[in-house]
């Protein structure tokens, strides 16, 4: 197991870049849609969104969850380890916010769109702060779970 720890760790790391740079990109591109686009594109845009989730996103999250257990093992470290509860911590909380608030900002902006609604006008300007605001969050929380990692304060 010791011998595959360089190799898992590389695994953790690209499946990390992968969810927390997608990610940011599907940000910005969302807030810039919904501002700017015409509503049929930013529906079609969304639809693709929809469809990365499962075979981009998720693969991603898992595959950095199951390094990152694997190495702790391997490693013999503590799951108790404060860098490692941050993982930990990290995973979770993105997981809850992602299946909770920004699925239902992703459903409401997708929702507003489909009925073509106006980019300029008050839901589709609320929906899209809301967006924002969640993912902000979301993206801040992966942050801090690399900062964890890498500078391992404790
Ligand atoms: C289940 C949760 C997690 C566990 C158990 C875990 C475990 C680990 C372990 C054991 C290492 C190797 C540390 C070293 O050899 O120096 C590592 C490195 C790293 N992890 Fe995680 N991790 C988890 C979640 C995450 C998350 C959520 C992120 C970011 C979104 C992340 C980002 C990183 C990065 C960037 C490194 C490289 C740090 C370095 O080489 O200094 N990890 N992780």
């Amino acid at each position: 197991m010791a011998a595959l720890y360089p190799y898992l760790k590389l695994l953790h790391i690209f499946a990390t870049i992968m969810w927390v740079g997608g990610g940011a990109v599907i940000a910005v591109l969302t807030a810039r849609m919904a501002r700017r686009a015409p509503a049929a594109t930013t529906a079609a845009y969304l639809g693709q969104v929809a469809f990365v989730g499962p075979i981009f996103f998720a693969p991603s999250a898992l595959l950095t969850l199951v390094t990152g257990v694997m190495m702790v093992m391997g490693a013999g470290l503590s799951f108790g380890t404060p860098w490692v509860s941050a993982g930990f911590g990290g995973v979770l909380l993105s997981f809850l916010l992602g299946g909770t608030l920004l699925h239902a900002a992703a459903k409401r902006l997708t929702a507003l769109a489909d009925e073509g609604a106006d980019p300029a006008g008050e839901p589709m300007t609320a929906a899209r702060r809301r967006f924002v605001t969640v993912s902000t969050v979301n993206l801040l929380v992966l942050v801090g779970a690399v900062a964890a990692m890498v500078l391992k304060p404790a």
